[in-house]
């Protein structure tokens, strides 16, 4: 069984047997995250891109825990210069880690760190644990290439920015789901700041594609696979 724990914005806590993997730990700038970067278990990170939402707490939390970062290579190279464990990927690589395997996928997006520093190419993953496949979309717009990676990979979970300005707003997430074809979408990257204000109940509403099941996660909430 996988407990996917919603930590807000971009961010997931991943529970399977003993091993704890978050996506995106961004928590103590976060207003709506309900967890601390000073307690959260982890053994495994994964960063999509070298933004400060993204990034987040990644760096101390891997320091405190002896946690993986597991980004792009320049991603890891940054985060090994600051005293962290890494696992440098690029875009379309995969490896099997002990919980599982992930793939990094394309991403319409930025990747600078907060000091101006080049973050390589942002990114999706693809994880693959217990025959489950979860899909993090990072922060994109809307790609054709969506299509490729639903037809490649049976998607059990969909994790998709809804907010607008920075990513996909909720009629290109929409499109996403049709592209993606998931057995389940969850909405993420809204609400946490004024300018990606969206209301997921909008976007669940207009999700029309059959055999798709679609939820809101609170921060804090959890699910299971
Ligand atoms: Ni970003
Ligand atoms: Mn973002």
């Amino acid at each position: 069984m996988i407990q996917l724990t919603f930590l807000g914005h971009s961010g997931w806590l991943i529970q399977k047997d003993a091993y704890h993997l978050l996506i995106d730990p961004f928590l103590e700038s976060n207003p709506a995250a309900k967890n601390r970067a000073s307690d959260v278990k982890a053994d495994f990170i994964i960063v999509t891109h070298a933004h400060g939402d993204h990034l987040g707490d990644a760096i101390p939390i891997a320091r405190r825990t002896g946690a993986i970062i597991i980004s792009n290579f320049e991603i890891t190279q940054f985060c090994e210069k600051h005293g962290a464990k890494t696992h440098g990927m690029h875009i379309g690589g995969s490896h099997e880690f002990p919980f599982g395997k992930i793939k990094l996928t394309p991403a319409w997006h930025g990747s600078s760190f907060p000091d101006g520093t080049y973050g390589g190419t942002p990114a999706g993953c693809l994880i693959t644990m217990d025959g489950k496949t979860i899909y993090h979309a990072g922060d994109t717009g809307l790609f054709m290439d969506m299509q490729l990676i639903g037809e490649m990979n049976p998607i059990d979970l969909a994790l998709l920015p809804i907010g607008d300005n920075f990513t996909m707003g909720i009629p290109d997430a929409v499109k996403a789901v049709s592209l993606l074809k998931p057995k389940m979408v969850i909405p993420m990257h809204y609400n946490t700041f004024d300018i990606i204000k969206a209301d997921p109940e909008d976007f669940i509403s207009k999700i029309k594609q059959p055999g798709v099941t679609a939820q809101v996660v609170n921060p804090g909430q959890s699910v299971q696979l």
